[in-house]
């Protein structure tokens, strides 16, 4: 076997099953979308759960990755073995209800030993205890003696991670010899030392696991595997440990460059050098991944990482900031792989940078005062830091629990978590009861849980203004804006009222916005929500005087504001039903927006729909706006409105009473939102654009009444502008213009060719003046500077064109790659020259080599410092040729 690179390790392996029928796929992130059950991914098959149980249909039901990883649950111990990182690469193939273990075995044995050539004596074999299927395509089909194989119980050879797809799973082990091994007479595959190192599992996915102990049979099993990219390199560069592996190895010893210290010098410096390394990988792809330092979940994990690393750095004696400057290396290694890394660096550096920074103002004392707090216990003869100590350093020093908690560990000492998290509580409340009058996203119930009073009533529907009384402030019983100088405070001040005429963000319309007015303030509401148990809350800005608790208010909606919204509501549904109509009864609603701009709708279709599909759509909308039908809004019981045929939302669930709209029954829809009282009052529609979001989901813009007017407006005044830029005299003739404007340019790049090919034939003159000749047959070499391949082409033929009797040789440089082309006069042809044998003797002098036809013949030169001898040599070849052809 052969020393391959890390990238190149991986092309090799997801290009051999690309090969097997398998669609290639980039790394999923490293945040796992829809799945509460994992913080980060950490093998390649957590981001396709839904493929492996049938809930999806995937792209295809053979897929291969390579996916970012990071396992989290000893990061403590990285860095002080060689053996673990927190980031990997997870190479994979997976079958979802495909192939099965006779296809997927004898595969990954030909990966290893044919496309790896990994000698096959060195590689052993373990199976699920009862899984003869297994052992027998191991030992029958593939051939694997039996002294290679294990079968091993539900410890090593069951695979599971959390909930999910599992099920039992064959193990290839690489034995890595005698020196690694602990010469224990039991050492064998499974046990602990690391001579014989796991590198690939395949997993015979088969059960869907609850997480808790029950396994329900998969209707159809499915394949996942998994193999370490790092270890498969440990192995093919034949290296100790993943960190001597190439890319990994570049961040590190950019870490000994930082650091003026050597790896391998002494062990306490290289669990430092080992930490930021794994740290630093691992944080540049969650940074790329979207992911920000914070005190919860992954946010956590990456701050925990980044000062961990950051403390690591202070060990090794580095007195700056320096993780920003390992973001570039771990880029250059990774990026053939992940070209997102590139695409994010900025972001990236921006991130590390920041947290670094945050936390390096802080590091020292903190360090000094837990040094003081070590040296207080050992002296008192004490083992446990206390949860104030340990919540001082986190609050005050940005130490993370981890942190102190690790490097207690190191003094012998343990932390009171318990009491840690008290605190932590009681300052999340402290916090809480300060932010709350500000954040307007940390509002719920709760913040007006007490309210002892019914639900918010809400008249919107029938008026726009009318009179309310405050039933709650998100400040307690009054707020003036004498107190409140804090301009910010001011913005988000929360009003719940015990009527109104506000509708509240809701079903995709947007909410209103107005005034609410009292003897002694002025309120203007941005915002509307509507708790879970029907308080309508009205965040505002304060905007003078003082507002409390029990006074009477008039609340007043933005009316223009309203109607504009009401015109773009009744229009989706005109929209929807004419849908259906020219698209067909599968159009179904995935998602509405409205606002007093644009309404926005996203319905279920499978293909772009066509311009003149959304013409018709468009007509047909408009015929019902110019109809002038009447809209009419009717609460029925549920099984009334079904008869009537009103479309509802698909899987929603409804009461038993719903909201029926219905325009001049040509449109009738279960709806909760603010409408129009006739189509008319709508004054047009427009389809502003049409897109997909997601596979087999379309969307489209469409805008009405002011917004067709305001698009009028817009276009006119381009068209006005186009009309000045082309110098047109109106608008009219700007299509006349531009079409002048265009045969205009094309007839004068046809004289521009016409006078460069003049050019050229003088050039081509230029090189016969320096042509030897040689029995009558006249010689032209010559080497150009900055020329394409195909300007060689075209002098060549203009060359023969102009001398019947010339042999050409002509080398052009294009900046990345050398050229040599041969051409042959017809009367020089008639003499028995080709091209084609003549440059293939030239060629061979610059290390080249090519070929073609007899008259015209090219090839590539790489030894560029022979191009003058190759050129000298044409003479005596073309001499040659004569004289074989005589
Ligand atoms: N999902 C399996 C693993 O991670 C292949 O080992």
């Amino acid at each position: 076997m052969q020393w391959t690179g890390l990238n190149e390790l991986r092309e090799k392996y997801l290009h051999y099953f690309e090969g097997k029928g398998h669609l290639r796929l980039g790394s999923f992130p490293l945040v796992p979308k829809d799945d509460p059950s994992l913080l980060l991914i950490n093998s390649g098959m957590a981001p396709m759960k839904k493929w492996f149980l049938g809930q999806e249909e995937p792209p295809r039901h053979r897929v291969t990755t390579c996916q970012k990883c990071i396992r989290t649950p000893d990061i403590e111990r990285v860095g002080i073995t060689a053996r673990h990182g927190c980031f990997f690469e997870m190479l994979g193939n997976f079958s979802f209800q495909d192939y099965f273990k006779k296809e997927v075995i004898p595969w990954a044995w030909e990966f290893l030993t044919k496309e790896l050539e990994i000698p096959a004596d060195r590689l052993y074999i373990s199976v699920y205890q009862d899984d003869d299927e297994a052992y027998d395509i191991w030992t029958k089909s593939v051939g694997i003696p039996e002294d290679h194989m294990v079968r091993l119980g539900k410890e090593d050879n069951f695979w599971e991670h959390g909930s999910g797809p599992c099920g039992p799973c064959s193990e290839i082990y690489f034995d890595r010899g005698l020196k690694y091994g602990c010469g224990k007479p039991t050492c064998g595959v499974g046990c602990d030392c690391d001579r014989f190192m796991e590198i690939w599992n395949l997993v015979f996915s088969q059960y869907d696991s609850d997480g808790k102990g029950t396994y329900a049979l998969l209707p159809k099993p499915n394949i996942d595997t998994g193999m370490g990219l790092e270890r498969l390199a440990v192995v093919m560069q034949d290296v100790d440990n993943l960190f001597e592996v190439d890319t990994v190895a570049a961040v590190l010893h950019h870490v000994e460059r930082i650091s003026g210290k050597q790896y391998g010098a002494n062990e306490k410096d290289d669990i430092s050098i080992r930490v930021i390394t794994d740290h630093i990988r691992a944080t540049v792809f969650m940074a790329s991944d979207g992911i920000l330092p914070s005190n919860e979940g992954r946010g956590y994990v990456m701050r925990r990482l980044l000062r961990r690393a950051a403390r690591h750095g202070r060990m090794l004696g580095i007195d700056h900031p320096f993780l920003t400057d390992l973001v570039d290396t771990v880029i250059v290694s990774s990026e053939v792989g992940y070209p997102e890394l590139r695409e994010h660096e900025s972001y990236i550096k921006k991130v590390i940078g920041t947290e670094e920074e945050r936390f390096y103002k802080t590091i020292d004392s903190g360090m000094n005062i837990l040094n003081g707090m070590i040296q207080h216990l050992h002296e008192t003869n004490k083992k446990i830091l206390s949860g104030l100590d340990v919540f001082k350093l986190n609050d005050t020093f940005g130490f993370p629990l981890d942190l102190t908690k690790e490097i207690a560990a190191e003094a012998g000492l343990g932390i009171d978590e318990a009491a840690f998290h008290v605190e932590m509580t009681r300052q999340r409340e402290r916090a809480r009861a300060e932010r709350l009058a500000k954040d307007i996203s940390g509002w719920s119930e709760d913040l007006f849980g007490e309210l002892n009073a019914e639900p918010t009533a809400f008249d919107g529907y029938d008026v726009l203004k009318e009179t309310a009384k405050v039933l709650a402030l998100s400040d307690g019983e009054e707020l003036n804006d004498a107190v409140s100088t804090d301009y910010e405070e001011r913005e988000n001040v929360l009003v719940v009222l015990d009527r109104t005429p506000f509708y509240a963000e809701m079903g995709g319309q947007v909410a209103d916005h107005g005034y609410l007015t009292s003897g002694t303030a002025n309120l203007k509401v941005n915002q509307v929500k509507k708790t879970p148990k029907g308080f309508y809350v009205h965040t505002c800005t304060l905007l003078d005087g003082t507002i409390r608790v029990g006074d009477t208010v008039t609340a007043a909606v933005d009316e223009q504001r309203r109607a504009s919204i009401c015109r773009n509501h009744t229009a989706t549904h005109l929209m929807q039903k004419a849908l259906r109509e020219v698209l067909g009864e599968h159009v179904h609603q995935a998602g509405s927006y409205q606002d007093d701009k644009i309404t926005r709708f996203d319905f279920t279709h499978f293909n772009a729909v066509t311009p003149e599909e959304l013409v018709e759509v468009e007509k047909r909308v408009n015929e019902k706006i110019f109809a002038a039908l009447p809209v009419t809004i009717q609460n029925l019981p549920i099984e009334e409105a079904k008869k009537m045929g009103a479309m509802a939302l698909f899987g929603e669930k409804y009461g038993k009473v719903v909201r029926v709209v219905d325009a001049g029954g040509w449109s009738v829809e279960f709806c909760g939102g603010t409408h129009v009282k006739n189509t008319a009052q709508i004054g047009c529609f427009k389809i502003l654009s049409e897109a997909s979001v997601a596979a087999g989901i379309r969307r489209i813009e469409a805008t009405t009444g002011y917004g067709v007017l305001n698009l009028l407006d817009d276009r006119t005044a381009e068209l006005a502008n186009t009309a000045v830029a082309l110098k047109a005299n109106n608008m009219k003739d700007v299509a006349a213009r531009a079409q002048a404007v265009t045969a205009e340019l094309k007839e004068a790049n046809k004289q521009l060719e016409i006078a460069k090919a003049k050019l050229a034939s003088s050039q081509i003159d230029g090189l016969f003046q320096n042509a030897v000749e040689v029995d009558g047959v006249r010689i032209v070499t010559v080497y150009l500077n900055g020329t394409t391949p195909d300007t060689l082409r075209s002098m060549m033929d203009k060359l023969r064109d102009k001398e019947p009797n010339a042999v050409g040789a002509l080398i052009g440089t294009d900046g990345s790659k050398t050229t040599l082309a041969v051409g042959v006069g017809k009367n020089a042809l008639a003499r028995g020259l080709k091209a084609g044998a003549l440059v293939k003797q030239i060629a061979a002098i610059a290390g080249g080599n090519g070929g073609g036809k007899p008259d015209f013949a090219m090839a590539g030169i790489r030894d560029t410092s022979k191009i003058d001898d190759a050129l000298n040599a044409v003479e005596g070849i073309v001499k040659e040729n004569l004289e074989k052809a005589n």
